[in-house]
């Protein structure tokens, strides 16, 4: 292995992740693994050059308090305890080291080297991986987002053909999306990519479906059946590549911290499709895990691209979906999208999409009146999408964007800009 490591044991604090990114701002890789790791688990861990006993105030499980394995003590490894009455560590802090005492433990103490990077993170995942998979094949759902696109970039560079790419179209794809994924991973990277034109199904399960919910769970459910399926058509398959990565993990809660939500990826699959997972990118954060794909030479786009929910357009075509709406919000999607690159806007705004709802209003057009569909900008900001903060989008930017959608959209004939924050608005519509 390339890279040194600082393992952190989770007794309890509230700190590790934070600890974890402190720990890599210094150039050393660090993980996070629960308080009753073995001997043999640890171990397995290649390159760890020491431990951090982590402990805080989540501490006391079902009334009794976490420890570590005693027989962890006889390890080599040099040890520090934190909030934690680690009784026989050389050093034992009250509270999280500050930046000095930090740097004395991971170089003076643990004598490790900064040495990681994103090329040396890839080398050996490359590697990992290869030993993990051997000769099988990994099936991964490749949506074209930021997650699946690096795994599955990073799996092709360790397995090549083995990796089995499955691109599903649900009709509910941004304009050109679909295109970019095919593009990207067959015709540049040479996947092995089985794309599925599924859009016609899943529209005619949605027809005159208006409750937002039961959107969601066709669409989902669809998704599942869809993958499945082609899942079925194939041989020699043992595991499933999953762009699962460290905030999923944390958000669905350790041993001792809560759980904030539930996390699922491809979840769902019936119990006799039982793979074994590949999940290369689970100990990264989101920062990291674009900076893995940009090393692994995927194109900016991608890598940077705004979040975009797995029901995709499904949401922003307000109740039941109609073909003309769904274009209209895939074509003013696509002329927001260009302005906001044009103007700049794509690097300060969080997100950004257009809605369209299911009426029409009075308009008049070639001196006659019509009766058309409106566009509604949304434009946000937020840190962690809890709550958002409108953007504040220069006049004559919005102008252009009103004009173009009125003239390029058809069977549109207003444009109007959504002022709500979250809360209590929240960031879609449905
Ligand atoms: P809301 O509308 O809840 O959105 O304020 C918060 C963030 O989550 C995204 N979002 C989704 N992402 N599947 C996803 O992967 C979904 O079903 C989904 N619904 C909302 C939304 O785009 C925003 O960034």
């Amino acid at each position: 292995m390339k890279q040194d490591m600082i393992v952190i044991l989770d007794l309890g604090s509230t700190e590790n992740t934070v600890l974890a990114r402190r720990i890599r701002d210094l150039g050393v890789y660090s993980e996070i693994h629960p308080h009753d790791i073995t001997v043999e688990e640890l171990k397995a861990l290649d390159n760890v050059k020491g431990i951090i006993l982590n402990g805080g105030e989540n501490r006391i499980v079902d009334g009794s308090a976490v420890e570590v394995r005693p027989e962890l003590y006889e390890l080599e490894y040099p040890m520090i305890s934190v909030d934690y009455p680690g009784s026989r560590c050389e050093t034992q802090l009250q509270e999280q080291p500050d930046e000095e005492a930090l740097r004395a433990f991971v170089f003076e103490i643990c004598k490790a080297e900064a040495n990681w990077n994103m090329k040396n993170f890839i080398e050996d995942q490359v590697e990992l991986i290869r030993r993990q998979v051997g000769d099988s094949k990994v099936l991964l759902a490749l949506s074209g987002g930021v997650d699946s696109s690096v795994v599955a970039a990073l799996l092709i560079k360790a397995i090549g053909q083995q990796l089995v790419c499955v691109h599903v179209n649900h009709g509910l794809m941004r304009k050109n999306e679909s295109e970019s994924v095919i593009q990207v991973f067959r015709d540049q990277l040479h996947a092995n990519l089985i794309y599925v034109d599924a859009s016609e199904r899943f529209l005619g399960k949605l027809e005159n479906v208006a409750d937002p919910e039961q959107k969601r769970k066709i669409i989902g459910s669809e998704f599942i059946r869809v993958f499945e399926e082609e899942a079925r058509k194939l041989e020699g398959i043992e595991f499933l590549g999953q762009g699962t990565i460290y905030p999923d993990i944390i958000e669905s809660g350790t041993k001792t911290a809560k759980m904030v939500k539930s996390h699922h990826n491809v979840g769902g699959l019936p119990a006799d499709l039982q793979f074994k997972l590949v999940e290369p990118l689970k100990q990264l954060f989101k920062d990291e895990v674009r900076a893995c794909g940009v090393e692994l030479g995927l194109p900016h786009s991608m890598v940077y691209r705004q979040p975009f929910p797995g029901p995709g357009l499904g949401v922003r075509c307000l109740g039941a979906i109609t073909r003309d709406r769904l274009e209209a919000v895939r074509e003013s999607d696509a002329i927001l999208r260009e302005e906001f690159e044009k103007a700049g806007l794509d690097k300060k705004v969080w997100q950004y999409f257009t809605v369209v709802p299911d009426f029409k209003s009075v308009g008049v057009k070639n001196n006659a009146r019509c009766f058309d569909y409106m566009v509604i900008i949304r434009a946000i900001n937020t840190i962690d999408a809890m709550s958002a903060t409108i953007e504040r989008i220069d006049w004559d930017v919005l102008q252009r964007i009103t004009e173009r959608i009125l003239a390029e959209v058809p069977n549109v004939n207003r444009v109007c800009y959504d002022m709500s924050p979250k809360p209590p608005a929240t960031i879609e519509f449905e």
